[in-house]
Formats: structure tokens, sequence, C-alpha cells
């Protein structure tokens, strides 16, 4: 039988711990989230449905982001032992430059819609970890605003060609003229995808005052107070528009635009060329050959063409063809470390990531786009050490099994 006794007071009290206050109530909401699907859900909570479903979802029956998710969660990561990760150095190399972790913010537009803060909160946490942030055409801040609030950051622009082509010389010069390191010129909308979740919802920008959004102010008035009392929310690169976001991009983009037109970009651009949204092996080499200086595979988060090839499936083949002519990027689906950490292993040189700190900066602003980069950082370093390596050079497609 078990001897019991009364315990001591000293002992209780050494087992007292108190947590040091936040006093921020946003930062003690963030601190809770552990994960990025933590911060999904406090995404969800704080912003109305049409915003948070303008984010989270994607084209038809959203089979592209779901294919791409799943291959992430299903392949099998193959730690080796036994060496020394005492040390673990995250730094790679983006357009021949060091960058402190292997990953960058992708472009995504609209993003004052979903936290007041937008743009240059995003801008100012990639200056703080030392990563890439490419500010998009349909951006709700300024190319020189977003500039100005970091300026130390590696800002790249991502460049929408439309019907009307001077738009995009006179935003390729400002780009330029604000010190942007590289252009991201983005392929795979040459009309927009069908967002059935936004056409269901009514999605506008600026989001119209109707009965439906009168009982959403008493659902989200944070929010609704943040967007009725901080500057008017516009496209700082486009005309107003009334209608759905794909409506507006299928009446600007030029559908016609072809390989050729890279020629005319190139005569306004001579700095980093990366194009966004290629998603096969051919359209890989056709990009090399057409001379850019690192091709992104990408299905754009699922948000154009709906059952198309899932960019982690396709890297090792477009890997083993273009070699290391130019960087290789990889993007959609990506929702923690331990997946940027996968991309890599399979030849990667950098991750873009998307909803990950769109779903930050809807939970808490800047501060929750920095959770989410913590949260992202911390499972770099964490997989890194736990497959037993400790550079990111000394990942190969030994560290991953796709099923
Ligand atoms: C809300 C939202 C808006 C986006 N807007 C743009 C855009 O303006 N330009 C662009 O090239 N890609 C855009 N994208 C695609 C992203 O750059 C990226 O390809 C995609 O988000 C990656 O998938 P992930 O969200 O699963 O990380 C957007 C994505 C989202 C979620």
């Amino acid at each position: 039988m078990t001897e019991r006794r009364l315990p001591q007071w000293t002992e209780i009290r050494a087992l007292v711990r108190s947590r040091r206050f936040e006093p921020s109530p946003t930062q003690r909401r963030l601190n809770r989230a552990l994960t990025i699907n933590d911060l999904r859900t406090v995404a969800r909570r704080r912003t109305p449905r049409a915003v948070f479903d303008y984010t989270d979802g994607a084209a038809e029956a959203e089979i592209s982001l779901a294919r791409a998710r799943r291959l992430f969660r299903d392949l099998e990561l193959r730690p080796s032992v036994l060496r020394d990760v005492s040390a673990i150095d995250t730094t790679t190399t983006v357009l021949g430059r060091s960058s402190q972790w292997p990953f960058a913010f992708g472009p995504t537009g609209f993003t004052r819609l979903m936290h007041h803060e937008g743009e240059c909160a995003v801008a100012r946490v990639a200056q703080r970890f030392g990563i890439p942030y490419a500010l998009s055409t349909l951006g709700t801040s300024s190319i020189e605003e977003v500039a100005a609030a970091a300026p130390a950051a590696r800002n790249w622009f991502q460049l929408y060609v439309w019907r009307d082509r001077t738009a995009g010389e006179d935003l390729m010069s400002r780009a330029k003229a604000a010190g942007y390191e590289a252009l991201v010129l983005t392929v795979d909308v040459p009309v927009a995808g069908a967002r059935l979740r936004d056409t269901r919802n009514g999605l506008s920008i600026p989001p119209a005052l109707t009965a439906r959004t009168l009982v959403d102010i008493g659902m989200h008035p944070a929010w609704w107070a943040n967007l009725l009392t901080t500057r008017p929310l516009t496209f700082a690169s486009l005309p107003s528009w009334p209608g759905t976001p794909a409506e507006l991009l299928t009446r600007l983009f030029d559908p016609s635009m072809t390989t050729t037109d890279l020629q005319w970009l190139r005569s306004f651009w001579d700095g980093p060329l990366i194009i966004k949204g290629i998603q096969t092996v051919d359209d890989a080499v056709r990009m090399v050959d057409a001379g850019a200086d690192a091709i992104v595979l990408s299905n754009h988060g699922g948000r154009q063409l709906d059952r198309a090839p899932v960019p982690l499936a396709l890297l090792p083949q477009v890997v083993d063809r273009i070699g290391d002519q130019v960087e290789i990027y990889i993007d959609t689906g990506v929702l923690s470390g331990a997946d940027i950490v996968a991309a890599l292993a399979l030849g990667a040189d950098c991750v873009l990531v998307g909803r990950a700190y769109l779903y930050g900066l809807m939970a808490g602003g800047e501060l929750g786009v920095a959770r989410a980069a913590e949260i992202l950082t911390d499972g770099i370093r964490r997989t890194m050490a736990l497959l037993g390596v400790s550079t990111v050079g000394d990942l190969g497609p030994h560290h991953v099994r796709l099923p």
C-alpha cells in the first residue's frame, strides 16, 4: 500500500509558476496559436465571412488546393540520427544573395481588406525576419508606401500585365525608383479563376453596405470600425472596381500575352525577373530559355485552374530537367515549417507562402504576421534538427518520400 503524508508548504510553493502577464489581448490570443491552422481558426472568428472566404477559398471545387495540402501532409520525412545538430544554420541563397530563412511572403491582393494594417505590416515583418516580400499589383498600399515602411527589406514587385501596357510600364519604373529588388511576373491568370465563394458572398472591393453587412457589423465590430475609420480601402495601382475581384481581373488582364511579350517587359525591367505560375516541365524550360532568373512552380494557391498539377509533385521533375540553370521556387499548400523543409529537400531554392501569413494578419495585424513567421521559423529549425541536418545545403531528396 502507498504510504501517504501531509505535503509541506515549501514543497507546494516550489511548484507554483506564475506566468508573465501579457498585457496585450491580441498578443495573448496569438500566443495561444501554436500552428498556422490555429491562426486560421482565430482569423475566421475575427473577420467577416466574405473576407475570410476570399482569403481561405480557392477556385471551383477547390481541388487544386486540397491536393497540394494533402501531398504535404502525406509525404514521409526520413531522418538521419547521431548527427551534430547543436547549431542549425537556416540561411540560404535567394537571387544570388544570402537570405536568413528559406522562404518569402508571396504576393497577395487586397491585403488591407484582411486587416487595416495591410501590406506595410507584412513588409515590416519580412524586414525583421530577413526574408523577401512581394507586393501585388492588386495591393491596397502603394509601391512607395511599402518601400517607406520597410526600407531595408528585400521588396519584390509582382506584376500582372493588363491590356493597357503603359500602366505596367509605369508600375515597373516606380518599383525600380523605389528600390525594389526583383519583378515577379505572374503568368497563370490569362483570365480569373472561378472563386465561387466570392460570388456567393457578393464580395466587392470596397465591401458594399447591404442589409447583410449590417448584421455582420454586429458580429465583427472591430473589423468594421477599423475599415471605416482608416484610409478608404482602394487599389493602390488600379482604378476602383465595383464588382468581385474575379470580374476585375478578367476585365483588366490581357489574355493575348505570350512569351514574346517578355522582350517588351525586359526593355523596362533590367533587374532580376521571377516568373510565377509554372505548372509543367516544358513551360519551366521555356521560361529558362526566355531569360527568367527564377521560376515559381505554383498553381496560385488553387485559385485559378482547378485540378491543376500539384507543384510539389512537379518539383523533382523540374529540378531534374533544368538543374541549377535558374533558381526554382515553389508555393501552394504550405502550412508549416516542415512543409518548407520538405520542399527544400526536393530541390526548391525558396518557398513562397500566401495564406499562412494572411491567416496571421487576419488574426492580429502585424503581430499576427510575426506570429505566423515565428511558427514557420520554429518549425523549420526543429524539423532540420530532427532530420539530422544542420544546414539547408545538407537537405536532399533522400530526406523525403513522396507517396
Ligand atoms: C488572398 C490571396 C490573394 C492572392 N493574390 C495574388 C496576387 O495578387 N498576385 C499573385 O501573383 N498571386 C496571388 N495569390 C497567390 C499567392 O501569391 C500564392 O501563389 C498562393 O497563396 C500560394 O498558396 P498558399 O496560400 O497555399 O500558400 C493570392 C493568394 C491569396 C490566398
